[in-house]
């Protein structure tokens, strides 16, 4: 019965993921499978199941030094383009051919959570005060998660 109502689910899962769904029917298809832990799995499965959330990407961004690193995250969060900025020190580089930045010892990885509307402003703000040329900026879509999390980003982050 248990392998059974979990074949169920997944089938759903499967199917929901192409169609959008109310929170009245929502709740009804929750309350068939009954369990609490369907529920949670449920939770960090869909990110539209909320309407608190919105669309929301993870944008990193290098950057040559520490005090380049805390200059623009620090910026990013005052201007509401992100909900946090996580910086990562001691990045090595690597490139096959010539790399297209200066390469330093102490490059740090910006991983910046916020909303896809957003990109395009959060791109210009990074190009607008980086010293690289061609700064790296590369997004990639959040399809899940905590949605207390993905509130919160929302929440913590400019229209
Ligand atoms: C986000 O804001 C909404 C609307 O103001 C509120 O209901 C919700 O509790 C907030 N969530 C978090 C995690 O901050």
């Amino acid at each position: 019965m248990k392998l059974l109502s979990m074949a169920w689910f997944t089938l759903n899962v499967i199917s929901l993921s192409s169609s959008s769904l109310s929170p009245a029917s929502m709740k009804n298809f929750i309350s068939k499978i009954g369990s609490r832990e369907t529920e949670k799995r449920f939770s960090t499965i869909r990110v539209e199941a909320s309407g608190n959330t919105v669309p929301s990407i993870v944008v990193y961004v290098t950057v040559p030094n520490k005090e380049a690193g805390k200059k623009l995250a620090e910026s990013i969060v005052k201007e509401k383009l992100a909900a946090c900025v996580n910086r990562v020190p001691g990045m090595l580089l690597f490139c096959l051919k010539s790399c297209p930045n200066i390469q330093t010892d102490s490059e740090e990885l910006l991983i910046i959570k916020t909303r896809q509307s957003l990109l395009e402003a959060l791109t210009d703000h990074v190009k607008g005060n980086h010293e690289y040329e061609v700064p790296e900026v590369i997004a990639l879509p959040i399809t899940g998660g905590n949605i207390q999390y993905l509130e919160w980003l929302k929440n913590s982050t400019r229209d």
